[in-house]
């Protein structure tokens, strides 16, 4: 299995965006926006995270290709209910992700503040074919959603989520909306905090 393999599962070139699976030692799943980088090979790069503690115990990462953007914005700013998994020989992959690729992480660098991994699939499933065509709007809440988990209350920042907010009024659909006002929910609570 090569990576251009994995194009029919939804992986290409570049960084793919997607809802990394995993879970702890002792079985708790975890679900959280990653991108997964192809360049010839496969690779992802952790922050702290629970994704990277849950990673570092097991070694093993699903990234489940989802269209949905409400899943982005929840699982990059909080959790979703444990009923949204369902399990392959015991691991937690999303019920509703269009498919999934289950991979073996092997540690490539360990720097200060990041983990680079190597991913070796060895699962895959499509639960459907779905055809979509390039929304902005919801190509700004995944903008949105990182811009939010690296939350700084700047006016840099406001003003970026105001720009990525007009876009997603104007070209979004219910879902997208939907999905900004959580991001804007989350960004404001998280810029309070700090
Ligand atoms: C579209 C998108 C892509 C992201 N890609 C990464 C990534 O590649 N690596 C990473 O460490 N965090 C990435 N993040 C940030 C994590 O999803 C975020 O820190 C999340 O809160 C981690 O959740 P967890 O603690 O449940 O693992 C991304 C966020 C978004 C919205």
């Amino acid at each position: 299995m090569t990576p251009e393999d994995l194009s029919s599962y939804g992986i290409g070139d570049g960084i793919s965006e997607v809802i990394a699976t995993t879970q702890s030692s002792s079985g708790k799943p975890n679900a959280a926006p990653v991108g997964i980088i192809n360049r010839g090979e496969l690779l992802i790069r952790l922050y702290k995270s629970r994704t990277l503690s849950n990673v570092l115990e097991t070694m093993k990462i699903a990234a489940n290709i989802c269209a949905d953007a409400m899943i982005f914005a929840i699982t990059a700013l909080g959790d979703i209910d444990d009923e949204k998994f369902t399990h392959f020989r015991g691991f937690p992959v999303l019920k509703d992700a269009d498919a999934w690729i289950l991979f073996r992480c092997h540690m490539r660098e360990r720097a200060a503040n990041f983990f680079v991994f190597n991913l070796e699939p060895i699962a895959m499933h499509a639960n459907r074919k779905r055809v979509m065509a390039v929304n902005r709007g919801f190509n700004a809440v995944i903008e949105a959603a990182i811009l939010a988990t690296r939350a700084k209350n700047t006016e840099k920042s406001v003003k970026m989520m105001e720009h990525y907010k007009r876009i997603v009024d104007k070209c979004g659909g219910r879902r997208e909306k939907d999905a900004m006002n959580f991001v804007i929910s989350a960004f404001r609570r998280i810029c309070d905090e700090r």
